[in-house]
């Protein structure tokens, strides 16, 4: 089964709500012809609402940046997966490497989201990846493995289907630094055929992203590997010309 391009904008802490309906209409004037490719994107909790209803009608989905695992209750801060049905999400992150940096965010706390997502009927992208470090050590097959198996542990095959993988490696999230086509890839390749032993279909039909300093003069080789389906795109989903460059880029 063909696999669908998905190109989703992590807005990350960025865009007040004025800025994010700004952003909005320029993208939906840049990419309404847009048909071969998911468009999503991720604005800040506050512009959600706001954003959900400039992009009705239009190709673009919503997606949060984050949910908490519990529909109610006692839990300050937060919001959960019912709630961002509600305003129109249709995917939410689970896991980004910041969430894990600064928010405490851990490996089992990851497939609670997920569920709960997906219970709320919305699909997510869970974001896995590894350190320069852990990469210096020679363990990104073995880290990148423990994250995925944590992040879809107690799913169904069914809900396992409607998950979307994004490999971001760490040192490659906001430095500039990309990931080289081939070494994305053989990332790539090795989630696939980790969700292969789940079950050989879905894993064939499952998109993973490549997420890390993706920009528009790099994107087309990125999109171009086999096992590659898609962008999580930080810095450049910021500006319209830069994420519609590289909705369009793929070859
Ligand atoms: P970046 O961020 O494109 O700015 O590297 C990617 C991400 O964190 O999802």
């Amino acid at each position: 089964m063909a696999r669908k391009l998905m190109i989703a904008g992590n807005w990350k802490l960025n865009k007040t709500v004025g800025e994010a309906l700004e952003l909005v209409r320029d993208l939906r004037r840049l990419l309404s012809q847009v048909r071969d490719c998911e468009i999503v994107i991720a604005p800040p909790y506050t512009a959600l609402y706001a954003v959900g209803k400039a992009i009705e009608d239009s190709p673009i989905d919503l997606a949060a940046q984050e949910l908490f695992w519990e529909d109610s209750g006692a839990y300050t801060g937060t919001v959960s997966a019912p709630m961002l049905a509600e305003v129109g999400c249709k995917l939410v992150l689970v896991g980004h490497s910041e969430r894990r940096q600064f928010f405490n965010e851990t490996l089992e706390s990851s497939g609670k989201r997920a569920k709960a997502a997906l219970k709320a009927g919305l699909r997510p992208i869970l974001c896995i990846g590894e350190t320069l470090k852990e990469r210096e050590a020679n363990r990104t097959m073995e880290v990148v493995a423990e994250q995925l198996d944590a992040g879809i542990q107690g799913l169904s095959i069914k809900e396992v289907a409607r998950c979307v993988i994004a490999y971001e490696p760490v040192w490659a999230i906001g430095t500039g630094k990309v990931a080289t086509p081939a070494q994305a890839q053989e990332v790539h390749a090795a989630i696939r055929e980790r969700l292969r032993a789940k079950d050989n279909g879905v894993a064939e039909s499952m998109q993973i992203l490549y997420g890390g300093s993706m920009k528009p003069d790099n994107a087309a080789e990125l999109l171009g590997q086999a096992d590659i389906d898609g962008g999580l795109i930080g810095g450049a989903s910021l500006t319209a010309e830069s994420f519609a460059g590289i909705v369009k880029a793929r070859k």
